[in-house]
């Protein structure tokens, strides 16, 4: 299959790997990159910039095929070093980068320099066509379905896709939701060129996580998500545990005077407990409504020649066959 999305990033598949906290690491970038998809690091995830060009190099270690890196803008008082982050994808040769948060207009111009092909991750229309003025080469439309940020828009792909497709040149991937081929054909029918997974990654063999993460993932329905921090404009969508319960009865309880540091315990530093330790209680992780559609936790070439053969079957024979009845 051929898009504007693996013509722009030399890939096989239109299948890209989104950049997730703590899950990754070069183990699963490298294996949806020899799938023929794009894996992506997370870079956030590495301590240091040091750390982040050792993690590149071990991913090159494990694939000749392309990959890239997720670099996430937070709102900060003290931000990360992103000029020594983005050095060590520059110096590490990667060619591709997803970026997500703030706008990243302040760190195109050294990418462009460098060779690098941006692409975007947003959740408004709004915020797509920006990404396209300030020069991003390719956007990902994360609907409100997504695990992780959706923003505070509340928009679903059904409706977001199709607007992004009225109003974007650049191409765009369907992000949030996507899990199968019968996503892949939904997202090209609505106009994307491809699709992002991110919760459907992390249940594959070699997402580098605990195996209560995968069995959480396989045991949860799409009713099993919460939408937490929403009081403080900093929405994002997880699995509901104990902990989750715990900080939904604190937004309750303290409405609008809530504050970061009430919900510190389910919020900071979770991500090693639950992805590392396994600890399917210790708080807030993202994850999407699309839980729902993963039964399995095949290998990534597993998951991915299965989307690719389903995908090719149901434009060649449902779909075709629909117009010949
Ligand atoms: C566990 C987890 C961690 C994530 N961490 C990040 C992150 O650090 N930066 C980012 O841009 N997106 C992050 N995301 C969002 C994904 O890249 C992707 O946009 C999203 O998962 C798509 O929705 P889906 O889960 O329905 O496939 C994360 C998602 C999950 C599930």
């Amino acid at each position: 299959m051929k898009t504007r999305i693996t013509e722009l990033f030399g890939i096989e598949h239109p299948i890209i790997q989104g950049g997730m906290h703590y899950v990754g690491f070069a183990e699963l970038a490298a294996a949806v990159s020899n799938a023929g998809g794009l894996g992506v690091i997370t870079g956030l995830t590495q301590r240091t910039p040091e750390d982040l060009a050792k993690e590149i190099a071990r991913c090159r270690e494990m694939t000749d095929k392309p990959f890239g890196v997720n670099l996430t803008f937070l709102p900060a008082v003290n931000p990360p070093d992103y000029p020594g982050y983005l050095q060590a994808i520059i110096e590490g040769g990667v060619k591709i980068v997803e970026t997500a948060g703030n706008n990243p207009q302040k760190w195109l111009p050294a990418m462009k320099e460098a060779g690098i092909k941006v692409i975007h991750k947003c959740t408004s229309v709004r915020h797509s066509l920006k990404a396209e003025q300030i020069g991003c080469d390719a956007v990902s439309v994360d609907g409100f379905e997504c695990g992780g940020h959706p923003g505070e828009d509340d928009v679903p792909n059904f409706i977001l896709l199709p607007r992004a497709g009225e109003e974007l040149t650049i191409p765009f991937v369907a992000s949030g939701g996507m899990a199968d081929g019968r996503s892949l054909v939904a997202a090209l029918a609505m106009g994307a060129e491809g699709m992002n997974m991110g919760t459907r990654f992390i249940a594959t063999v070699e997402a580098p996580v605990h195996e209560h993460v995968k069995q959480a993932i396989v045991a949860a329905s799409e009713l099993d998500t919460r939408l937490v921090m929403r009081p403080l404009r900093n929405t994002e969508r997880v699995l509901n545990n104990a902990g989750v319960e715990r900080l939904l009865a604190k937004e309750k309880a303290l409405g609008a005077a809530i504050k970061f540091e009430d919900i510190f315990p389910e919020v900071a530093g979770v991500y090693p407990k639950i992805m590392k330790e396994g600890d399917m209680d210790a708080g807030a992780w993202s994850c999407g409504m699309v839980a729902g559609l993963i039964h399995d936790v095949p290998t990534c070439k597993e998951l991915i020649d299965r989307i690719m053969a389903e995908a090719h079957a149901l434009i060649d024979q449902r779909l075709r066959g629909l117009l010949a009845a």
